[in-house]
């Protein structure tokens, strides 16, 4: 029987092993939907420290409960492991490690590769690999295939290979994993065929396109979509702002219309593993083309100038209190990039405290979901601890400034007692009764 064959039988009868690489925002969901789905499944990440945790029934992501992965460890569902050894037992292998920038602000190819190196050591006849992380088109052809081929076994005879873009929103409840398309492309017609067989048995909806290229292509799309669209409404922010006109009001009434307008918020900056990189991508891989990418930095230069802004807010406000910023004492309120979650990659709110800290304010942050700052790559601050939210604990700041609008905040315990608000996330004007304490950036 041919290998595609057989594979696709183990798919349609779900004994096909499903190999899942990256137990991390994404890699972790999808563990859940192939388990749910009847199949066997073999984690597989590089952090011990991550696997040990999922071992022993603990969580490190907030919104991904410990226990639906214990009942699925102790069913034998789910193997969680760091020995890449066990590579060659998956029929299907999902890749979801990161794809960050480099120093220099370009694709960082390192975990992708690493990976591919690993299950070109052991990549056996009969096995599909699909590569889920955001990456510029391209890749899957141009840095996952020759590893594999230099194997000497042959892409659509031997083995399989497809892109399919991972669109998860962490934190998000009105919408499950299951239910968000999934987008499939494939390097041949088997591949295509595998993988969209493959998903079609985990998610409610596939779409199919003609190539590993477009599903590339198709993630960087929308993530640019995002990007403009917020960069758009972040310009339109200071310009309203100075005619007096509340941008929040704005999108309010915009969003009314039935069609031909789909509403994105200003705040204050971008922030998370996608909406600032994924744009980078492709700006990098059209330079190869020569064809600039006017839209990206556009939106990139407005979008990286928020926290400038919002910091020129504070020291306004501040200003019309008789305060300078140099010394005064400021709360900034929420360290991940967006609500609900405890996510600090590239959150605008550490760019917000390193900027406060150099023009001499004493900065603290209190984050609900977390507790102490957390190590990262290009910043150092992991000396700060989340200071409780009362009564007492408000007064001792000249300026709350609220960066994420977490659901869980009191904000009519800031409104009584906070002493002077600054506002990006339009947290305090969806209360009634504005005070000139408030002021939205
Ligand atoms: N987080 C999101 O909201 C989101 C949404 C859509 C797409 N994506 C994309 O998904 C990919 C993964 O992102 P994430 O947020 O899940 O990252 P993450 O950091 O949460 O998880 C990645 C995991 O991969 C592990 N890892 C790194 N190198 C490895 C290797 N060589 N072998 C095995 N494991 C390795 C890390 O230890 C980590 O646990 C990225 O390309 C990202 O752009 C993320």
């Amino acid at each position: 029987m041919k290998q595609s064959q057989e594979l696709l039988t183990k798919i349609k009868d779900h004994t096909a092993v499903v190999g899942v690489i990256g137990l991390g925002y994404v890699g972790l969901p999808l563990v859940r939907e192939f388990c749910a789905a009847g199949f066997k499944v073999i984690g597989f990440d590089i952090d011990a420290r991550k696997v040990s945790m999922l071992r022993a029934g603990r969580t490190y992501i907030r919104h991904l409960p410990a226990g639906d992965f214990t009942k699925l460890i102790r069913g034998r569902r789910f193997t969680p492991t760091t020995d890449m050894g066990q590579l060659k037992t998956p029929d299907a292998i999902l890749i979801c490690v990161p794809t960050p920038l480099d120093k220099m602000r370009e694709p960082d190819m390192t975990y992708v590769r690493g990976t591919t190196e690993e299950i070109a050591k052991r990549l056996r006849k009969g096995q599909l690999v699909v590569l889920e992380s955001t990456t510029y088109p391209g890749t899957t052809r141009e840095v996952v295939r020759p590893l594999f081929d230099a194997t000497g076994l042959k892409l659509e005879r031997d083995y399989f290979l497809a892109f399919s873009p991972e669109r998860e929103d962490p934190g998000r409840t009105d919408i499950t994993t299951r239910d968000i398309a999934k987008v499939v492309g494939g390097a041949g017609p088997d591949s295509s065929l595998l993988a969209t067989a493959l998903y079609g048995e985990a998610f409610t909806t596939v779409v199919p396109v003609s190539s590993c290229e477009v599903a590339e292509a198709c993630k960087i799309l929308e993530n640019v979509y995002r990007s403009v669209n917020i960069a758009l409404v972040n310009e339109l922010k200071v310009i309203f702002d100075q005619m007096g006109i509340d941008i929040w009001e704005v999108i309010e009434a915009a969003k009314t219309k039935p069609f031909g307008y789909k509403a994105f918020y200003p705040g204050p900056g971008l922030g998370g593993h996608c909406i600032p990189i994924d744009p980078l991508y492709l700006a990098w891989k059209a330079r190869e083309f020569g064809k600039p990418t006017r839209f990206i930095e556009l939106a990139a230069e407005i979008n990286t100038f928020m926290p400038e802004y919002v910091i020129n807010k504070v020291i306004h406000a501040l200003n019309t209190r008789r305060k300078a910023l140099n010394g005064a004492r400021v709360l900034v309120l929420g360290l991940a990039y967006k609500k609900d979650v405890d996510d600090v990659r590239e959150s605008p709110s550490v760019t917000l405290i390193e900027l406060l800290q150099q023009r001499g304010a004493k900065v603290s942050y209190h984050d609900p979901f977390i507790p102490a700052a957390k190590p990262m790559r290009e910043h150092n601050i992991t000396h700060m601890r989340s200071v409780p939210l009362t009564p007492a604990s408000l007064k001792k700041f000249d300026c709350v400034l609220i960066a994420t609008d977490h659901s869980s905040v009191d904000y009519d315990l800031l409104r009584r007692h906070a002493r002077l608000i600054v506002d990006t996330r339009n947290a305090m004007g969806r209360k009634k009764q504005p005070t000139r304490r408030v002021i939205k950036a």
